[in-house]
């Protein structure tokens, strides 16, 4: 069944359906964390959070979060909502089931597909499950794959403490930062809440960027979406998983950046060597203001993560009113 707007489903659920153990739980937020807890969330979270719920922001707030939440008009949005322990659980299981390895980049790549039709302004398209209805597009070659992990949580679900909690949106969300984990890579908590698109809604074509972009055009198409070069660079490292050839395709690690440094593609030599990478991935190294952060990334695997999950929260929030 498709809903207009799942993420206000996925809330009244919240309010009506979960119990907690948690005595200091606000009242109106069962199922997901105390105030106290969520002041003790990580970095990343903590940012979105700040973006939209009635907490403030705090000055570490990243510019991007304090700008959506002053954009946000008062009282419209009612936020991201953090799972508890137990809601958490069961999405981790039925995650569990449905991404073995095998299938973890393209829940990864799936995720891109989906939040990277945002732009802004006009500030519509995001991560909001309408890859659904895009998986006849060129650039979404391979990704019914993908959107079948979707429906097997969601269908996983059902009976367990997060029947309806996630809207499709998250699950999406949810499904790459698991593959991302599952691989060795961060743990990025995320947030619940994300509307869905309406029934057969599309977000416009023609705002993904192309293998054989120039690093000046891959740079204007992650701006258009809110994205600094450090951010491109940092989200491009997903390469590293899949089959592009950035060493082991289901490990999570910073071996796309080491590999751009070596720039295997340009031995003459080993016509296998030329097969590594994107023409996109090729414009990186190549390119002064992406360099340094390559570099960075290369020699500093936690800096890798540590952006990377940053990056990863502002990609899944993409479009999300009042989160991004
Ligand atoms: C910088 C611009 C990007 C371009 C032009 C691009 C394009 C592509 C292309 C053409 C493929 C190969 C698909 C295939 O094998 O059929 C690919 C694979 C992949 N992309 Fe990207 N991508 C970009 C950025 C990203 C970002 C930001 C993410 C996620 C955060 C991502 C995640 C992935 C993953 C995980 C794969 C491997 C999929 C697999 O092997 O099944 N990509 N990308």
């Amino acid at each position: 069944m498709i809903k207009a707007k799942a993420g206000h489903q996925g809330r009244s659920n919240l309010r009506g359906e979960q119990h907690t153990s948690h005595a200091d739980q606000d009242p109106k937020l069962p199922g997901s964390l105390t105030r106290r807890e969520l002041l003790g969330a990580s970095a990343p979270l903590l940012a979105v959070l700040t973006g939209a719920l009635p907490l403030g922001l705090s000055a570490a707030a990243p510019p991007w979060a304090r700008a959506a939440a002053a954009a946000a008009p008062s009282g419209s949005a009612s936020g991201p909502i953090i799972p508890s322990p137990e809601v958490k659980a069961a999405l981790d299981k039925a995650l569990a089931r449905a991404i073995p390895k095998a299938k973890t980049a393209v829940a990864l790549r799936l995720v891109f597909h989906d939040a990277g039709t945002f732009s802004s302004p006009p500030g519509d398209g995001g991560l909001n499950a309408s890859i659904q209805y895009e998986l006849d597009r060129p650039e979404n070659r391979g990704l019914k794959r993908g959107w079948r992990i979707v429906e097997q949580v969601r269908d996983d679900l059902r009976g367990t403490t997060a029947e309806g909690l996630a809207t499709d949106a998250d699950l999406v969300a949810l499904a790459g930062a698991f593959a991302v984990r599952l691989c060795g890579g961060p743990d990025i908590p995320l947030a619940l809440g994300r509307p869905v698109a309406a029934a057969a809604s599309p977000d416009p074509p023609g705002r993904m960027p192309a293998e054989d972009f120039t690093a000046a055009q891959l740079k204007a198409n992650f701006a258009s979406k809110g994205f600094s070069v450090q951010e491109m660079v940092a989200l491009s490292g997903a390469h590293t998983l899949g089959s592009k050839g950035f060493g082991d395709p289901t490990r999570f690690d910073n071996e796309y950046y080491q590999s751009l440094l070596r720039r295997p593609w340009t031995n003459k030599d080993d016509p296998m060597a030329s097969m590594i990478g994107l023409p996109s991935d090729h414009v990186l190294p190549d390119d002064p203001e992406c360099l340094p952060y390559i570099q960075q990334y290369a020699a500093d695997q936690e800096a890798f993560f540590r952006d990377f999950s940053a990056a990863y929260v502002k990609l899944t929030s993409l479009g999300v009113p009042g989160w991004a």
